[in-house]
C-alpha cells in the first residue's frame, strides 16, 4: 500500500543561530533532511513532498542535487507545522490514500517505522516513544489506552510536564480527511502557532480513528534543535553504522573514534582502527587493513590493501594487495595497481603506478604514469607545472629512479632505463639507458686541509 510523504523543512532553526537552515546542517556528512528522505523513500513512499521556506534556495538546491524527483512547496511564512502541512494541501488534492506527515529536523526516523504508522489501520496515527527526558517534546496525554490529546511544552501544566510519552512529530492521515480539518486548527496557544498535532482531538470529535503506535526506540525519533542535539544524534548514527558493520564482519577498534558516513562500504574481515575518517562514497574491499589517523573520501580501496597510519585519500583507486602510508596523501586521479606501493610522506596526483610499481619515500608524482616495477627513489619529483599548464611525465617499466631525480615534464622515460640520483632530467631517456643529468665532480687533492688551516690563521687573527 504506497503513501505520499510530506516533509516539513521551512524552519529558520533559530537556536541553532546559523546562516544555513537547520534542516541542511549535517549529520555524518548528510544533510538532516537528506535521512528523513532516505528513510521514506526505503518506506516505500510513492511521492515526497517538502515544504521549504526559509532561505529555500538552499534548500532546493540540495534536493535538486541529490532528490531530483521530490517535490517542494513554499510557506512564505512559518506559521506553525499545522500551517506548513496547509501549504502542502494543494499537492495534495484528489488523492485518496494515506499522508505521512515527518519533521526534517529527526533524522534517526526508520524506515520500519514510517511503514509500522502507514499501515496501522487509523485515519490518524501518531508515532510515539517514551522517554525519561520529554523536554521540549509534545506529551501524549491519554486515559488508559485511549489517546485524549497532544499538548505542546509551552503549554503544558505542570502535571502533564510529567508524562514521559513524546509526540514524534511523524503522523499518517487518511488524506481526505486530513484536507477537510486542516482549517479547523487554531493558533490560539503559547506560541500563536497552529499545532499539527491538534488534529488529534479534533479527529476524535469528529468521530474518526486516532491511534497512536509507541515506538520501541525513543532514539530513532529525536527531533535536533540545536548543535548539542545535533552531536548526540551523530554519536547514536555512528553507533548504528559500527555496529552494521561489526556484524557483517568488520573489525572496529576504538568504535567511539571512528567517523563513518552512511555511503560508505567495508568488506568483511576488514581491520580498522579509530580514530578514523571514511567519508563520501569511499568502498573498502575484503581483508584491509586501515591504520589510525587515517581520512579517507571518495575512494576505492581493493582487497588486501594496506593503508597505514595518517594517510590522507580523495578519489583514489587502490588495486588489490597495493600498500600506502604511513603518511601519504594520495588525491583525485590516484590509481595504485595491484601489489603498487606509495610509501611515507609522498604526494601523488593524478598519478597511476602500474603494477609492483614503488615510491617509498619523500616523493611527488602528479600527472604521470608509472610503469610495472619501476622504482621512485627517494625525493622524486616530477615537476608537472610550468607555471601556466600542467605537463605528464611517463615512466616505462623497470625503471630504477634515482634518489632526489626531477623530472621537467612534459618527458619519457623508456622501459629499463635508469636516471643517476640527482638528476634533473628535461628530455627523453631512450630504453635502458642511463641518463645522468647533474654536474661533474671534481676533486681537489688536499685543498680540504688548506681551507682548514685558512679558517683557524683567521680566527686567531680575531681573537
Ligand atoms: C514538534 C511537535 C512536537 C513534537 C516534536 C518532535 C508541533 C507543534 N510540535 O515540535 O509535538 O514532539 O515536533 O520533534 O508540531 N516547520 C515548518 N513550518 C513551520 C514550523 C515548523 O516547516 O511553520 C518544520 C521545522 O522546520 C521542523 C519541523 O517542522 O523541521 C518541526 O518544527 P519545530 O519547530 O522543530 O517543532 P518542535 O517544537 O520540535
Ligand atoms: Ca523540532
Amino acid at each position: 500500500m504506497g503513501f505520499k510523504a510530506v516533509i516539513l523543512a521551512a524552519g529558520k532553526g533559530t537556536r541553532f543561530k546559523s546562516e544555513l537552515p537547520k534542516v541542511l546542517h549535517k549529520v555524518l556528512g548528510k544533510p538532516m533532511l537528506w535521512y528523513v528522505i532516505k528513510a521514506a523513500k526505503e518506506a516505500g513512499a510513492e511521492d515526497v513532498i517538502v515544504v521549504v521556506g526559509h532561505k529555500k534556495e538552499l534548500v532546493e538546491e540540495f534536493l535538486k542535487g541529490e532528490y531530483p524527483d521530490v517535490k517542494t512547496v513554499y510557506q512564505e511564512e512559518q506559521l506553525g507545522t499545522g500551517h506548513a502541512v496547509m501549504c502542502g494541501a494543494e499537492l495534495l488534492k484528489g488523492y485518496s490514500g494515506k499522508v505521512v506527515v515527518l519533521n526534517g529536523d529527526a533524522p534517526l526516523i526508520r524506515a520500519e517505522d514510517i511503514r509500522a504508522i502507514a499501515q496501522t489501520p487509523g485515519d490518524m496515527v501518531v508515532l510515539t516513544a517514551e522517554t525519561d527526558e520529554p523536554t521540549g517534546y509534545g506529551r501524549v496525554v491519554r486515559d488508559g489506552d485511549e489517546v485524549l490529546y497532544i499538548v505542546e511544552e509551552k503549554d503544558a501544566t505542570e502535571e502533564e510536564k510529567r508524562i514521559k510519552e513524546v509526540n514524534s512529530g511523524v503522523y499518517a492521515f487518511d488524506c481526505e480527511k486530513l484536507l477537510s480539518t486542516l482549517s479547523l486548527l487554531s493558533n490560539d496557544n503559547a506560541q500563536g502557532e497552529y499545532y499539527l498535532p491538534d488534529l488529534l482531538k479534533i479527529f476524535k470529535e469528529k468521530g474518526y480513528k486516532v491511534v497512536a503506535v509507541k515506538s520501541r526506540d525513543f532514539d530513532s525519533l529525536r527531533g535536533v534543535n540545536n548543535r548539542c542535539e545535533l552531536s548526540v544524534v551523530e554519536g547514536i548514527l555512528r553507533d548504528r553504522i559500527v555496529r552494521e558493520l561489526q556484524l557483517s564482519g568488520v573489525t572496529v577498534h576504538q568504535p567511539q573514534t571512528v567517523y563513518i558516513e552512511p555511503e560508505v562500504k567495508v568488506g568483511r574481515d576488514t581491520e580498522i582502527f579509530g580514530p578514523v575518517y571514511l567519508r563520501g562514497k569511499t568502498e573498502i574491499g575484503e581483508g584491509c587493513y586501515v591504520g589510525p589517523y587515517c581520512d579517507i573520501g571518495d575512494s576505492k580501496i581493493g582487497e588486501g590493501v594496506k593503508v597505514e597510519s595518517h594517510c590522507w585519500l580523495r578519489g583514489a583507486l587502490l588495486e588489490d594487495g597495493s600498500s600506502v602510508g604511513p603518511f601519504a596523501k594520495l588525491r583525485p586521479g590516484t590509481v595504485l595497481k595491484r601489489g603498487a606501493r606509495v610509501g611515507t610522506f609522498v604526494e601523488t596526483k593524478n598519478a597511476l603506478l602500474e603494477e609492483g610499481a614503488k615510491a617509498n619515500h619523500l616523493t611527488y608524482l602528479g600527472d604521470c604514469r608509472v610503469g610495472r616495477e619501476t622504482n621512485i627513489g627517494a625525493g622524486t619529483i616530477t615537476c608537472n607545472y610550468d607555471g601556466f599548464n600542467k605537463w605528464f611525465t611517463d615512466i616505462g617499466e623497470r625503471v630504477f629512479v634515482g634518489s632526489n631525480t626531477l623530472f621537467i615534464a612534459p618527458v619519457k622515460v623508456g622501459d629499463g632505463a635508469i636516471t643517476a640520483a640527482g638528476s634533473v632530467i628535461t628530455s627523453d631517456v631512450p630504453e635502458n639507458a642511463l641518463a645522468v643529468a647533474r654536474s661533474k665532480q671534481v676533486n681537489y687533492p688536499g685543498k680540504a686541509e688548506v681551507i682548514r688551516e685558512k679558517a683557524r690563521k683567521k680566527k686567531e687573527g680575531r681573537s
